[in-house]
């Protein structure tokens, strides 16, 4: 049975709100047209080797969404003739297993669950009318996995080809409080002026390590995924593990070397400390990341050309405003007394205690974090800044 997606369909990749552009650029650099870019995604177009290559090689992006079909649906039985007019029986195996995710919003259902379980009913029903047999489904997201977008009249259907989102690197193993989604991670580090082929990056206040993996992955050309096993697109008829492999082995030859000095990650806690190795180990990062145990004023910083970034706790998740006060003071000290000739990050959701930090940010870079508005605020800090106006 030759697969509808052997030949390019419309593919939507999804990322978090205000990552787009950045999505954008890793999506045209891997050779793959912008179509149209959305406040929460990127258009492009692919094949099946395609959305593996995407899968594989993308560090922002959330879900890459293959397109099977697009029209209007007034009505459940509207959707659900939809549905069924994909040619289901030719990617989902009969004796397989699939789920159903969706965003629904429309006049024409009140229930979600009922939208998701008249699209599986018109998946099946596909599948039995032409092989005799219906595959199972469920809520468990681990193999195939469909998506259902109906936004007022509008209807698509798109095999998700990522399966669970991408932010799930398959190294965080051991989360430490409040982490990062790595995905997250990944855009705020190409937000820096970092040089990830020879800039030094220290990330004090490490946590569960995600920024300081995300930037060793990165400086090794690793695939943030690479430890990750299981995706959509190996759940469905056609999947070509020798395709997958040879994808695989192209980018491990273009893995680089890294000085072991590069990457330093230090935290006050030696849990999270334990965690950030475990995950880089995870990762198969350990060996180029440098790790202490220190209060983060305490963190070595070598000479050289380099970012140092932290994500201090910000009174959402961790820590008490008024406490964090006197913290945020202590980093724009840090900063002004040793990270001299480098350039200074704090990714946080509280902008007054930004404030507190004493510096006046050079740019400041707006994210969300889940629902939090957050902001990458850079800090230049060359010598004699310690006399620049404070805000
Ligand atoms: C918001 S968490 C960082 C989360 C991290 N980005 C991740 O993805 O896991 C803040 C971290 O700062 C650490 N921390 C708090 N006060 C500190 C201090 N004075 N010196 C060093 N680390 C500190 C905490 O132990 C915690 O791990």
């Amino acid at each position: 049975m030759d697969s509808p997606l052997n030949t390019a369909v419309p593919v939507l990749i999804t990322c978090p709100l205000r990552m787009a552009a950045i999505l954008a650029e890793e999506v045209a650099a891997l050779g793959f047209p912008i179509i149209r870019q959305h406040p929460a995604g990127v258009e492009t177009e692919a094949t099946a080797v395609g959305a593996m290559q995407l899968n594989l090689h993308l560090r922002t992006g959330t879900r890459v969404l293959m397109r099977l079909t697009i029209g209007r649906a007034n009505s459940p039985d509207d959707m659900y003739r939809l549905v069924n007019g994909v040619e289901w029986e030719s990617l989902l195996p009969d004796n397989g297993y699939f789920s159903v995710i969706s965003s629904v919003d429309t006049p024409s259902i009140d229930n979600t669950m009922y939208a998701n379980m008249k699209c599986k009913d018109a998946i099946a029903d596909r599948i039995r009318s032409r092989c005799g047999k219906r595959p199972d489904s469920g809520s468990d997201t681990s193999k195939a996995v469909v998506f259902l977008y109906w936004h007022g009249s509008f209807c698509s259907v798109y095999v998700d080809s990522s399966g669970e989102p991408l932010s799930k690197r398959g190294w965080r193993t051991m989360p430490f409080a409040a982490p990062m989604r790595e995905n997250l991670a990944a855009a705020v580090i190409r937000s820096m002026r970092w040089n990830s082929a020879s800039g030094l990056f220290i990330n004090p206040m490490c946590g569960s390590g995600t920024l300081a993996i995300e930037a060793a992955l990165m400086a090794r050309n690793i695939p943030s995924v690479w430890a990750r096993s299981n995706f959509g697109f190996m759940h469905l008829r056609g999947f070509s593990r020798n395709q997958w492999k040879s994808l695989r082995t192209n980018a491990e030859h273009t893995f680089c070397d890294v000085n072991p000095g590069q990457i330093t990650a230090t935290d006050i806690s030696s849990r999270a400390i334990e965690s950030a190795r475990h995950n880089a180990e995870m990762a198969g990062v350990k060996d180029i990341i440098r790790f202490a145990k220190c209060d983060f004023a305490e963190t070595p910083v070598p000479l050289g050309d380099g970012v140092v970034a932290l994500n201090p706790e910000y009174g959402e998740r961790l820590g008490i405003v008024e406490e964090l006060e006197a913290e945020y003071r202590r980093i724009g000290d840090f900063f002004k007394q040793k990270c001299i000739g480098k350039f200074g990050y704090i990714f946080t959701g509280n902008l007054d205690l930004a404030k507190c930090v004493g510096l006046r940010p050079k740019r400041r870079i707006e994210f969300f974090n889940a629902d939090i508005d957050c902001r990458l605020l850079e800090y230049e800090m060359y010598a004699g800044s310690k006399k620049r106006p404070s805000e």
